[in-house]
């Protein structure tokens, strides 16, 4: 008798999205489907805000993991793809926000919004697309599922408001850091993933088990994204690096090399971050300074360290090419470019 060798359970993870995106196309093309319809509006100016960002792309990572969630858990209705689409409407929309509070010119490898509409229009259209989010989670039709991302959606916006306090000071700790991206980032990746198991209506450890891998694969997915704001490259990511040193953002690479540097290096981030004086020659020699602490080696491997705590919270389920796709997207998000 030949040996049944079970879903490819023991290869290695590989570093790509494109698994995810392979078993979730058919499902995604529905979800783009619904997004598109949900973009209209007689007043002109909200399609044409939306398309400008939605149609520039963007990874669609949080809908899939919703979809794949769902999937492995076994559901079989068609709520996976409402919930997909409101949890990207969720996220355009915080990006619509999120662009204006932090005074970014890029989005998507195109001018931001708010740079062609301007900052009224942005906030506006995102209002709209969160209003049409809520609006999707009702059609669902699931109370658990709207529970999960209601509070999600309060969590992100308490997370940018507690950046804005805790931005620009080097007094900020590492712990203060993280509270920040659990809500501003995190948050939402643990709810896209745990709203397919309640569609499903999956028991509690497995409804746990994805809200972990949730949090934790956000948490490391903000780590890399700070760090690719210094040593990423801007044709990649579609925005412009740099931008939370010029807006004196604190984040992690900062950190740490505040930290770990000499009392004059320390001056200069504080001169640095909390002043808005900051220009090209400061952002080299931040850059410097972040090479010489391994300041963004190091976030990398604190990104790597909650990768492996989301491979673990998905550990105990059965294998499946879902679980493979989500494990090798931790491994994309932790070395991603873009
Ligand atoms: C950007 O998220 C906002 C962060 C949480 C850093 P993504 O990098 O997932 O954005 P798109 O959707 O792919 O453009
Ligand atoms: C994004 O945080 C988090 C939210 C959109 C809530 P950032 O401000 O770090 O993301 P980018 O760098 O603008 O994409
Ligand atoms: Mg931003
Ligand atoms: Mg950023």
């Amino acid at each position: 008798m030949g040996v049944v060798i079970p879903i490819e359970e023991n290869r290695e993870p590989q570093a790509s999205v494109e698994p995810l995106v392979g078993l979730t196309r058919e499902d995604m093309g529905k979800v783009n489907a619904l997004i598109l319809s949900k973009t209209g509006s007689d007043v002109e100016m909200i399609p044409e805000v939306a398309k400008h960002l939605i149609d520039s792309g963007g990874k669609r990572l949080r809908p899939m993991l919703t979809l794949a969630a769902a999937a492995l858990c076994g559901y079989e209705g068609d709520h996976h793809i409402t919930l997909a689409a409101s949890v990207e409407f969720m996220h355009t929309a915080t990006l619509l926000h999120d662009d204006v509070v932090d005074e970014s010119d890029m989005r998507r490898g195109k001018q931001a919004a708010r740079m062609v509409w301007g900052n009224q229009a942005s906030v506006l259209v995102g209002d709209f697309l969160l209003g049409q989010a809520f609006r999707m989670m009702v059609d669902a039709g699931s109370m658990g599922a709207l529970d999960v991302l209601s509070t999600a959606s309060m969590v992100i916006a308490e997370g940018e408001v507690m950046q804005l306090s805790v931005a620009q000071s080097m007094e900020t700790t590492e712990d203060d850091y993280l509270a920040v991206i659990r809500a501003k980032t995190a948050a939402l990746f643990s709810a896209a993933a745990e709203v397919g198991p309640i569609l499903a209506d999956s028991d509690k450890p497995t409804r746990d088990a994805f809200r972990s891998f949730g949090v934790n694969l956000g948490l490391a997915f903000q780590l890399v994204d700070d760090a690719l704001d210094y040593g990423g490259s801007k044709a990649d990511l579609g925005k412009n690096v740099g931008d939370d040193f010029y807006e004196g953002k604190v984040t992690l690479p900062v950190l740490l090399a505040y930290r770990r540097g000499s009392e004059e290096e320390r001056k200069f981030w504080r001169t640095a971050m909390e002043s808005d004086s900051a220009d090209s020659a400061a952002l080299a020699q931040a850059m410097e300074l972040l090479a010489k602490h391994g300041a963004i080696t190091d976030t990398v491997a604190r990104a790597r360290h909650y990768g492996e705590i989301a491979r673990d919270a998905l550990a105990p389920l059965p294998a499946s090419e879902q679980k493979r796709a989500l494990l090798d997207v931790v491994e994309f998000c932790i070395s991603r470019v873009s």
